[in-house]
């Protein structure tokens, strides 16, 4: 008789468990497919723990939309280098002064248009939200130092 009932405590200890795992598993389980079901209605949690990482990124392309306005070499460093420093995609280089000869003979004025407006590969603004005044800061910088 004792036999029978601890093999009938060990059935019940077995259940017992069962049911705790079952307890902490499902509500696991059901969140996952909340989740789920949220970002297919795009609307999840990660989007929005991303999000600080993508305007930071969005922030690191596109500098300087607020503040104060950049000086000319400082708008040039932190944008344009990128291709005039190393003649990336046919750009002419800042030490280039045969690349920039014809150029210059278009005047200063066409050379902002097309530093503001793009021209071929070039971009608008070098791809920057900066402002007017800055690209051309950033022209005048160039100009000076191929004169
Ligand atoms: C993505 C690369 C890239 C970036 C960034 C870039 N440029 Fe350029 N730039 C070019 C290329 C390529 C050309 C040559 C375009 C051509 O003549 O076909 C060029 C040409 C120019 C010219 C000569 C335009 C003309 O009419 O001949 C000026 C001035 C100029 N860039 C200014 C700037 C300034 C200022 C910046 C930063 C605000 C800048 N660029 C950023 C690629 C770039």
């Amino acid at each position: 008789m004792a036999e029978k009932h601890s093999s009938k405590g060990i059935m019940w200890a077995t259940i017992i468990v069962a049911i705790i795992l079952i307890a902490i598993i499902f509500p696991l389980s059901v969140k996952k497919t909340t989740s789920a079901a949220d970002s297919a209605g795009g609307n999840d949690e990660a989007e929005v723990r991303i999000q600080p990482v993508a305007k930071f990124e969005l922030a690191k392309a596109a500098p300087a939309t607020s503040g104060a306005p950049k000086d000319g070499a400082t708008v040039f460093n932190t944008v344009c280098g990128a291709c005039h420093n190393t003649g990336a995609a046919g750009a002419p280089k800042l030490d280039d002064k045969g690349a920039w000869a014809p150029r210059l003979a278009t005047g200063k004025e066409a050379l902002y248009k097309s530093a503001i407006g793009g021209k071929n590969a070039m971009p608008p603004k070098g791809g920057s939200s900066l402002s007017d005044e800055e690209i051309k800061g950033a022209v005048d910088y160039m100009l000076s130092k191929v004169k």
